[in-house]
């Protein structure tokens, strides 16, 4: 389902909606709700924001499975993506911290990288899995960190991020030699494993990247392509981002 708002605010309501609908079908005893770093999904979160203050959410019982995290980074550092969802998403909606999930990635080694990949996925299997998964999409296609190139039945592993990432991410460290190189990502089968996907995009900086993923070839050159193959997708778009479809 495409859904096209007039503007970024419109958006993040439409994806707040689904995302509540979503989670209001979970058939576990707690609610598993997939994060998303970035820009694109922080109106959504104030959105949900605004639907606990109403009374008409609550997640307390709700947990939070984050889609990535950077590699290298110390516990702690302000733009780690634990650090991240603790101040963009559980102080907004009241998701409790200890029910936070995110991949370790400030081990030291591969090996270490490769056991904390792996027991993510357990992780998320324990939980029962992921009831709504939020998305934004990199400029270049990406979907959490799966780079172009990655295999559409991927698993939670060790990435190394492509440069135009990096150059995009460097807004929130010193400077560009300072973005993490590596990456501990959901794969793209972990995502898809999700009972429903909601990709929130706006600006007209996304506009190519949502055409070729809803409009052109399932290709691993496309990450989010994928999207294609989910039988519940709600994509929430402002005109800017849908400029290509
Ligand atoms: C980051 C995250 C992605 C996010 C994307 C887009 O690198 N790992 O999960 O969707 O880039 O970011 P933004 O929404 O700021 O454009």
């Amino acid at each position: 389902e495409v859904l096209v708002a007039p503007g970024p605010e419109q958006a993040a309501e439409r994806a707040a909606a689904a995302v509540l609908d979503g989670l209001a079908r979970a058939a576990g005893p707690a609610p598993v709700l997939g994060l998303a770093t970035g820009s694109s999904p922080l109106g959504l979160y104030r959105a949900l924001g605004r639907a606990v203050a109403q009374g008409r959410a609550d997640f307390a019982d709700t947990h939070g499975v984050a889609l990535d995290e950077y590699v290298g980074l110390p516990p702690g550092h302000p733009e780690g993506y634990r650090q991240v969802l603790l101040r963009e998403v559980c102080s907004v909606v009241g998701l409790a911290p200890e029910r936070l999930a995110v991949p370790d990635g400030s081990v030291a080694d591969l090996d270490a990288l490769e056991r904390a990949a792996a027991d993510y996925e357990a992780r998320i299997a324990a939980l029962g899995g992921v009831d709504v998964q939020i998305l934004g999409i990199g400029a270049n296609g990406h979907l959490g960190f799966n780079e172009p190139g990655s295999a559409l039945a991927s698993r939670t592993r060790v990435k190394r991020l492509s440069a135009r990432t990096r150059r995009d991410n460097a807004r929130f460290f010193p400077g560009a030699d300072d973005v993490p190189t590596h990456c501990l990502t959901q794969g793209l089968g972990t995502i898809l494993d999700a009972r429903r996907l909601v990709l929130v995009a706006t600006g007209d900086g996304k506009a190519d990247a949502v055409a070729a993923a809803l409009e052109g070839p399932l290709t691993a050159s496309v990450p989010a392509s994928v999207l294609q193959w989910h039988p519940d997708t709600v994509v929430c778009l402002d005109e800017d981002a849908a400029a290509g479809l």
